[in-house]
């Protein structure tokens, strides 16, 4: 169910009200709006839910008619409760909601969510706007409409239509569908995942996932965050949203749908999805392919942080050994590596057939005291920081008691390395995973899960540590916007190249040296040229777009002899393909040599401007292999946007060609002083060398 087109809350609300959702988390009391005596209803499920979930908090009942209602005093109005209520679950029909959020006002409720459909989702934008205003007006933090309801396990409250039964856990679940919402609370029961919280977001009128991360932020009994996203409302206040703990986001949606046709090459690059996955770059949000992989990645960030590389892998089969050891590879674990040191301490763990390389092969005559004998001596061992366990299912091997015995050695060392397992065969191995997932150790069927498991604690690793990026972006100088104001006042929509090429260089973007010269005057464009040798002769004509394709354009111009030719040539060539052309006259720019990237500035209609870069040719041509950013950012994350190419090692250096990166930096950070004040820009190419950087051709549009 997309919610995002329809919902009221692109409303920016500057108000933080993540302190609020106290309430709906760890409420006093709780009054159940539209609770029913019939349990078809909805009202009905909620209340139950709540008492049954063993709720320790006031449970209020509301409902006119009804003086009791499953063994708890009924009231007819929120206002007649007697005592302190501070959560609203609000389930009757949508004409009576906003009505209802008075009553909660009146009562000083400051948190409430709306089961009830038939808002934004149906059409009804305006009627969900009056209950963002009324929220906003009253301080009142409001999850929903059109939601199945939040269960927050710590509170053991239950306050949705969902299923009862949710292992505890250290997991928030933050799902922008209700039915996905619902469908998971089953599948993490069956799997043994614990969950602190689920939270159906449903319309997203008023509170949304930034207030709930930075709710979360200060919530001990959350470790991680998984968010199902089909889109967000407001990209700009999604990108200030403070991350202090993993965030994993499933965003659906990745088609070009979003792609859009625009003037510059950089907005025809871009499209939602990739902006979407810039954005979650630059927060350092951890952006999942699947469900599974979300939730193998939220066990996994539950271990304790990995103290150094070297990784041991336990095994009982040769094969999934060596699948491990591929996967490792692949995915850049570091394996330890020290034949004789191994020997020396795995061989008394194992048969005399058993393999002391890593993998450590148990062999298939592995039982339970083998796996705790060789795991004690890998969790003992100062040089091994991480333990990845294999078990591959045998008729002579029990893989419950491998499981208890694996189990028992981890929590007896007091579990302080990285630990992952993966358990693959049958049912009894399905049974001794989920028996050491309820036991907090991370347990998976397939090899390569519990290695991406172990893997993305490196990755929030580094994410945790990275230096901060403090982007200070000045504006444009007095000339640049002169230049921008001219052109506007002339109605034109794109500057002209030496217009562009001054307004970048005034905002400190490296140019080559170049000159304008005015008109078709010759001997003004010889004294132009002087200096500038070899270069590049162009016509200027805001009446010609596609200058090469009508003669416009001469290369490689070597000295004045050869200069007067051209330029003669050049005119006559113009006046002959587009004899009304008004010539404003020719840029000369020196010729430079090395590596062509792009740079691009254009606009996401969620996020605002952004900023593209990626080789030029064949790279942005036939492999678009770009990578994009959000304003404002600063050199740091410049630096992290250049490295994120597919072609990045030929950025670094490769059979001569090298980019000269602190200039490209420098470049990135440059472009984002236009962002107010034009709206795309294209510099392609840009040049690069070991040298320096140099914007050869450049593209404004206003
Ligand atoms: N104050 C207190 N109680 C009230 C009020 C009021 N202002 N108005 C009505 N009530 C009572 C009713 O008397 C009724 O109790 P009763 O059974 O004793 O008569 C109860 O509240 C419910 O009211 P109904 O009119 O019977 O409404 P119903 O229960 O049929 O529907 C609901 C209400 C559930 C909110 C409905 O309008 C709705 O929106 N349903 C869809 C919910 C939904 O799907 N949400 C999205 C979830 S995501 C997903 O599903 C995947």
């Amino acid at each position: 169910m997309s919610v995002e087109s329809h919902s009221a809350s692109s409303m920016a609300s500057s108000m933080d009200k993540s302190p609020l959702l106290q309430g709906v988390f760890n409420p006093a009391g709780v009054a159940v709006v539209g609770a029913s005596a019939n349990p078809d209803k909805i009202g009905y499920q909620i209340l139950h839910n709540i008492i049954a979930g063993g709720f320790a908090g006031q449970i209020y009942p509301i409902n006119p008619k009804e003086k009791s209602i499953l063994d708890h005093p009924a009231y007819p109005s929120v206002a007649d409760i007697p005592g302190v209520v501070d959560f609203a679950v609000i389930a009757v029909p949508a004409p009576f909601v906003l009505r209802t959020l008075e009553d909660c006002a009146k009562k000083n409720i400051k948190s409430a969510i709306i089961i009830t459909s038939g808002f934004g989702e149906v059409g009804k934008i305006e009627e969900e706007k009056q209950l963002k205003k009324f929220a906003d007006g009253h301080r009142l933090a409001l999850l929903g409409p059109n939601t199945l309801g939040v269960v927050y396990t710590p509170s053991k409250l239950n306050a949705s239509f969902g299923p009862r039964d949710i292992l505890p856990g250290k997991i928030a679940f933050i799902s922008q569908s209700g039915a996905l919402a619902i469908s998971l609370m089953g599948w993490t029961m069956m799997e043994k995942i614990g969950l602190a919280s689920l939270i159906s977001l449903g319309n997203k009128a008023d509170i949304e996932e930034k207030e709930l991360i930075e709710y979360f932020n200060h919530d001990e009994n959350v470790e991680t965050i998984v968010i199902y996203m089909e889109g967000i409302n407001d990209g700009r206040k999604f990108l200030r949203t403070r991350i202090e703990k993993p965030v994993i986001v499933l965003k659906v949606g990745r088609s070009q749908r979003g792609a859009k046709a625009a003037a510059s090459h950089t907005g025809s690059l871009s499209g939602a999805d990739r902006i979407y996955d810039a954005a979650f770059k630059q927060m350092g949000i951890l952006r999942a392919d699947t469900f599974t992989q979300a939730f193998d990645w939220s066990r996994g960030l539950s271990l304790p942080q990995p103290r150094g590389e070297e990784t041991l892998i336990i095994t009982n089969g040769g094969g999934i050994g060596v699948s491990a050891t591929d996967e490792c590879e692949r995915q850049g674990i570091k394996l330890f590596e020290d034949p004789a040191w191994l020997e020396e301490r795995f061989r008394p763990t194992m048969p005399a057939f058993g393999s002391t390389k890593n993998p450590i092969d148990i062999t298939g005559q592995g039982h339970g005291q083998q796996y705790q004998l060789a795991t004690q001596v890998a969790l003992e061992a100062e040089k091994i920081n991480n333990l990845i366990i294999l078990y591959c299912e045998t008729a002579v091997t029990d893989p419950m008691e491998i499981a208890r015995s694996i189990e028992a050695q981890y929590s007896g060392s007091g579990r302080k390395k990285p630990l992952v397992v993966a358990m693959v065969g049958g049912e009894r191995s399905r049974a001794a995973l989920h028996y050491l997932n309820e036991k907090h150790v991370p347990a998976f069927s397939a090899v390569d899960e519990a290695i991406s498991a172990l893997k993305v604690l490196f990755t929030w690793q580094e994410i945790a540590q990275r230096p901060k990026d403090y982007p200070v972006i000045e504006p444009p100088p007095q000339g640049a916007i002169a230049i921008i104001e001219k052109a506007r006042r002339e109605k034109r929509e794109i500057l002209m190249e030496h217009e562009a090429r001054q307004v970048l260089e005034l905002c400190g973007v490296p140019t080559p040296k170049w000159g304008f010269a005015e008109g078709q005057d010759l001997e003004q464009a010889l004294q132009k040229a002087e200096g500038l040798y070899p270069l590049a002769m162009k016509i200027a004509s805001q009446d010609i777009v596609h200058k090469s394709d009508v003669g416009g354009v001469a290369v490689n111009i070597k000295d004045p002899q050869e200069f007067k030719q051209q330029y003669a040539a050049m005119l006559s060539r113009i006046s002959e393909a587009c004899p009304q052309a008004r010539i404003a006259g020719v840029n000369l720019i020196q010729m430079v040599k090395g590596l062509e990237c792009i740079i691009g500035m254009s606009r996401d209609p969620q996020f605002g401007p952004v900023v593209m870069f990626g080789l030029g040719g064949v790279f942005v041509e036939a492999l678009k292999d770009v990578s994009f950013r959000i304003v404002p950012f600063g050199e740091i994350e410049a630096g992290r946007l250049i490295q994120d190419i597919q072609a990045r090692k030929i950025l670094d250096g490769f059979r001569g060609m090298q980019a000269h990166q602190p200039s490209i930096i420098r470049t990135l950070c440059a472009v984002q002083r236009l962002a107010d004040h034009v709206k795309e820009i294209d510099i392609n190419p840009l040049m690069t060398d070991t040298h320096g950087s140099f914007a050869v051709d450049a593209r404004i549009v206003l």
